[in-house]
């Protein structure tokens, strides 16, 4: 099973608030999408990877150092070699982003895509093979996930409507994996915007499998997030020592 690697990374970061691109943001010497990359690739699933990138990004320079990123990985001992990567201009959102980096993807027969945010920089190489195995398992789709540490309820203005059961719910992260036909299709046939890949695949009725997240493999949305990274980081620094 081939697997390509999707990553939407052209956001603009208005919530982190830092006046550039979130992806493009450093954390302790590499940008956003250094961190998820490396990380991804680390995991040895991953065969070809395609990035959705800010039109304000030249893409020739990305394209450099995303080789040399590649080769390094190479070098380190991982099992595959990834293909040339595939960039493509984002989308005005993330939908579209996907969509877009789907499209200019290589067709290979037989494909797995996983879709991995650039926002969730940490997510562990573990986390990829485990959803790579349930993909060569014969799911049509698998999300990671945690269970939720909040009470959560449905609130209409400002008054509380209902208290979901909390037993029930699971906070869901990427990377989220798909048979290529399935996220093509879902692409193609589901309407409107969605927060994950995985929402529209269960609006074709599909089975969405769940596999077990990983705290570090939050999503660095406001500038808290990004101090709790620095703290990931400082303390994986510190494991390797
Ligand atoms: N993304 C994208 N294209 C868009 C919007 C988002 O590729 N038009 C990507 C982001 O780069 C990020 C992931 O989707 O890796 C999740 O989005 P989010 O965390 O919302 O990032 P931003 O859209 O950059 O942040 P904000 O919403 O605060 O502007
Ligand atoms: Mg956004």
């Amino acid at each position: 099973m081939r697997v390509a690697l999707i990553i939407p990374a052209a956001g603009r970061g208005e919530r982190l608030g830092v006046g550039r691109p979130k992806a493009f943001v450093e954390l302790a010497g590499d940008s956003l999408l250094g961190h998820a990359l490396r990380n991804a690739l680390a995991s040895g699933v991953i065969d070809v990877v395609g990035i959705a990138h800010p039109r304000s990004i030249d893409q020739r320079d990305l394209y450099v150092d995303l080789m040399s990123r590649i080769s390094a990985g190479q070098v380190s001992g991982r099992r595959r070699k990834p293909a040339e990567p595939v960039l493509t201009i984002g989308g005005a959102t993330r939908r579209e982003s996907v969509s877009a980096v789907l499209a200019a993807l290589p067709g290979e027969v037989d494909a797995a895509v996983l879709v991995h945010d650039a926002a969730r920089c940490l997510a562990p190489p573990d986390v990829f093979t485990a959803v790579a195995a349930a993909l060569a398992a014969g799911a049509d789709a698998v999300v990671p996930a945690l269970p939720v540490a909040d009470t959560i309820k449905e609130v209409s203005g400002d008054v509380v409507t209902r208290t979901l059961d909390r037993a029930s719910l699971r906070a869901v992260q990427t990377p989220q994996g798909f048979g290529k036909d399935v996220l093509v299709r879902a692409h193609a046939e589901v309407a409107g915007d969605v927060s994950d890949d995985a929402g529209m695949v269960e609006q074709l009725g599909l089975k969405v499998h769940v596999v077990p997240g990983h705290p570090e493999a939050f999503k660095i949305t406001h500038p808290i997030d990004r101090m709790l990274a620095e703290a990931v980081l400082a303390e994986r620094a510190g494991r390797v020592r």
